[in-house]
This record gives C-alpha cells, sequence and structure tokens, in this order.
C-alpha cells in the first residue's frame, strides 16, 4: 500500500481559536459595515484573509531571533540575510525593507516616472498602486486561458509574450523601465509561471534592452509547480529550480511575509551596483538604513533561516497539496472553485456561484459575508472592490474574474479546518438562490478602497 501523506513537521505551540454563534457573526458583519477587513480576529473561527505574515514560524526561526543583532549598523543579522539571499537567490545586493509594498515604493522611485508604461503578467494591487500613483499605467498581459476558471493549464500564470512584445513594440523604448512577472502570480488565482515562459520573458527582454523585474513573494511554490509540471525539471531540487528562475532576470522585491515565512519584512535584491546606489538613497528615507531598512535584527534571522526551510520539498508539498487537497473537497461538493488550485490559495469563481446578481452588486464580497456567517470563516475579495476606479475616468472597473480568495496560512491549519472550511462553503452553495440581493457602497478611500469600505446590504 502506498502510505498516505502525512504533514513535514509536528506541533510544538498551539493558539485557541474559538466559534462563534450564527446570529453574533450577523451582528459583527453588519457592524463592520460588511468589510471582512474590519472584523475584530477574535470573531474569526478560521481566517484565511490572506497567507502574508500569518505562517507559524519553525522552532530554528524562534531560536534564531533570540540571536538578533540589534546594531544600527553592520549588524550579523543583515549579513546572515545578506549570505541567504546571495545563496538561495544568487542576488549580489540587496537592500531589507519592512514588507514587500516597501521594496515597491523604493525601487520603483529609482525606476518609475509620470507616463511610463509598465508591462506584466498581471499586478497585484500594491504594484499597481505604486505603479499608478506615480502616475504611470500598469498593463497585463495575461495569457487568455488565465480568463477561463474551468481551464486546466499547468502555467496560467504565463506572460502572453506576443500581448509583451505588442506592448514594447507601441511605446517609445524610454517610456518602459521595465517588464514584472509575479511568481507564483496572485491576481490570476496563485498561478505559477513556467521556466520556460521565464526564459522567453528574458530573451524579449534583452532583445528590447530592458531589465526584468520578479514580484517574488511566493517565488518558492513557484518553484514547486515547475518541478512538479515541467518535465525537465523533476528530478532538480527546489533550491536548484529556484536559482535557475532568478539567474533569467535582473531584480527581485519581495514580501518575506510570504515565502520565507516571517510574520514581516521585505527587500529588493539586484545585481547593479548602481541600481542598488540609486535605491539606497530612497531605502534611508523611506525605511531606514541600509543595513536595516525597517527590519529588527532578530526578524533579518529569522527570514535568513526562513528562506532556507522555504525551499526545502517536503515543507512545499505538504503546504502546496494542503490547498489542493482544500480544492479538491469544494470540487466534491460541486463549488465552482478556480482550476487548477494555486499554490497560496483556493479561488471561488464568485460568478458561477452567485451567478443571479449584477456585478455592480459586488459578487465575491457578497459570497465573502454569507461564507462568514454561515461559519466565521473570512477571506477576501479579488474582483470588482479591488479593482477600484479607472485612474482617469473613476469609473468602477469590472474585472474579468470576480473570485472569493480563501488564502491558507502557511503551517498553520490542519486538513480538519479544510474539512470544516469546505463544508461551510458547501452550506453556502446549497442555499445559493436564496442569496438574491448583494451590497452597495456607502464611503470608499480614493485608492486601494477595499481595506476600508463600507457597504450595506441592497
Ligand atoms: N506582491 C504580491 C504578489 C503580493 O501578493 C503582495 C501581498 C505584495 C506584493 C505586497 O507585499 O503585503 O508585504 O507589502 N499580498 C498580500 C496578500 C497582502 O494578501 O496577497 P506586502
Amino acid at each position: 500500500m502506498n502510505l498516505p501523506f502525512a504533514e513535514s513537521y509536528k506541533i510544538k505551540m498551539v493558539e485557541p481559536i474559538r466559534k462563534s454563534q450564527r446570529k453574533e457573526r450577523e451582528q459583527w458583519i453588519k457592524e463592520a459595515k460588511y468589510n471582512l477587513f474590519n472584523l475584530k480576529s477574535e470573531y474569526v473561527f478560521i481566517d484565511l484573509l490572506t497567507d502574508s505574515g500569518t505562517g507559524a514560524m519553525s522552532d530554528k526561526q524562534w531560536s534564531e531571533l533570540m540571536l538578533g543583532d540589534e546594531s544600527y549598523a553592520g549588524a550579523s543579522s543583515y549579513y546572515k540575510m545578506k549570505n541567504a539571499i546571495k545563496k538561495i537567490l544568487g542576488f549580489e545586493y540587496f537592500l531589507p525593507t519592512h514588507q514587500g509594498r516597501a521594496a515597491e515604493n523604493v525601487l520603483f522611485s529609482v525606476l518609475v516616472k509620470e507616463g511610463d508604461i509598465v508591462p506584466g503578467n498581471s499586478h497585484f494591487d500594491t504594484t499597481k498602486g505604486h505603479i499608478e500613483f506615480r502616475k504611470a499605467k500598469a498593463v497585463d498581459c495575461t495569457i487568455d486561458e488565465a480568463f477561463d476558471t474551468t481551464l486546466i493549464h499547468p502555467f496560467k500564470g504565463n506572460i502572453d509574450l506576443n500581448k509583451l512584445e505588442d506592448v514594447l513594440k507601441k511605446y517609445p523604448a524610454e517610456k518602459i523601465p521595465f517588464i514584472i512577472v509575479t511568481i507564483t502570480c496572485n491576481s490570476s488565482g496563485g498561478q505559477p509561471v513556467s521556466m520556460q515562459n521565464l526564459k522567453e520573458v528574458s530573451a524579449l527582454a534583452k532583445k528590447y534592452n530592458k531589465l526584468v523585474v520578479v514580484d517574488s513573494a511566493r517565488f518558492a511554490e513557484n518553484a514547486y509547480f515547475i518541478k512538479k509540471r515541467e518535465k525537465a525539471y523533476k528530478n532538480k531540487t527546489i533550491k536548484e529550480i529556484v536559482l535557475e528562475m532568478f539567474s533569467y532576470t535582473d531584480i527581485m522585491t519581495m514580501s518575506s511575509k510570504k515565502d520565507a515565512i516571517v510574520n514581516m519584512g521585505g527587500f529588493i535584491g539586484m545585481r547593479d551596483h548602481d541600481l542598488f546606489n540609486k535605491a539606497s538613497v530612497f531605502n534611508i528615507m523611506f525605511e531606514g538604513f541600509i543595513t536595516y531598512g525597517g527590519m529588527s535584527g532578530r526578524d533579518m534571522n529569522a527570514l535568513a533561516q526562513g528562506l532556507d526551510e522555504g525551499t526545502e520539498f517536503d515543507y512545499l508539498e505538504t503546504r502546496v497539496e494542503q490547498v489542493a487537497y482544500l480544492g479538491k473537497k469544494c470540487l466534491e461538493y460541486g463549488i465552482p472553485v478556480l482550476e487548477p488550485a494555486g499554490g497560496h490559495a483556493i479561488f471561488v469563481d464568485a460568478k458561477r456561484f452567485l451567478p443571479q446578481l449584477p456585478k455592480e452588486q459586488f459578487v465575491a464580497q457578497t459570497l465573502g459575508v454569507e461564507l462568514y456567517i454561515e461559519g466565521g470563516v473570512r477571506g477576501v475579495e479579488i474582483g470588482a472592490l479591488l479593482a477600484d476606479r479607472d485612474p482617469i475616468t473613476r469609473e468602477n472597473r469590472f474585472p474579468e474574474l470576480e473570485l472569493l480568495r480563501l488564502a491558507i496560512p502557511r503551517r498553520v491549519y490542519t486538513n480538519n479546518h479544510m474539512d470544516y472550511i469546505a463544508a461551510s462553503l458547501a452550506n453556502v452553495y446549497e442555499r445559493r438562490n436564496d442569496i438574491k440581493k448583494g451590497l452597495k457602497i456607502l464611503v470608499e478611500a480614493p485608492i486601494m478602497r477595499h481595506f476600508t469600505i463600507e457597504m450595506d446590504r441592497i
């Protein structure tokens, strides 16, 4: 008999969580103005709002905290992080930042100016935000397959090379500072980018003399998919694959709160000394001196250890297969989810779940509210609220995909929790025809409105 799948760790410390009553949840979500970000975490039983900074550190990471060097300049923790980045990711120069969007802010302060065009596979919202804030434009060159949630394709995160080349041809060279590839591609469902695609993007970038930036938050999960799905990499280690992936790129921005399994932190990896010097000025201004950049020494230590653990096959198998397990359970109940399962999350296709609701009633947010009321499970909307308004016309943008993301924190929940989540969703699915109305916006911020939005039932 083949031995069943089992987690590659055991549990040393636990944190109690509490189930609440449906009546309580109805009241709490009303008070939260139907914004899941406004809920107190103690009102949530299983929290799938994000996999960012919500992971469980290992015993080795916790012990690294005790060894942190809190010197302002030249701390040993900085060198620990520097060595890990060089060894595991292959970047000569780096700047620590307090999280991923801070890395974007520092890097884009050097590279992006008003009127620029930044093509990529599908920009994450903070990336798009930092581009649009500079009055530049983010252009998604997503492959068409990514928009069909039922289509099985091994690398739905790939950049469409024809769309990319069209952009490169259309605009004057000085308007395009770089191409950005997000691995895995969060906005298209945690879907991976193939090594082949990375190679081809790199070749195209060379042809047009462009830099390639990778938004690397979930690079290790991407490497796991390459090992599993791209034949030539079957026998390579994750660490070998990671080094090769980054070899096709010039710069990386990192939110370490994902695949480096820490609660806070980020960095920029670079090969060019001149860029490093320019970015250092902004790092000092926005983040802190170049050897800490907004991070404590202890956190840099835990990050260095996390990079090593996060690029081990056994850990990644436990992680990605747990997400796939939840996806499989949902499909067994007939729930429409994006296929194949992403690396960090299951994305419920809200348009197929609630086809009776018009898009103007924020379908995925409505589904998120219903799931919370049903089981105390908190997901997040990846749809029209997140897509926000066009920066020029201020009209609502309605993206092709209207998704409820259930992001799984790393090493936090067991498969019993996955069963509970799937059952909660199945209960909502069973009563889906009773959900006749969605939500309307009461108050919204000028940019990144989803975090603070206030809504009401229609
Ligand atoms: N890039 C990607 C692909 C991300 O998913 C995120 C964050 C960032 C950049 C920004 O990093 O949060 O450290 O500033 N994603 C989180 C999420 C918030 O829930 O998907 P950050």
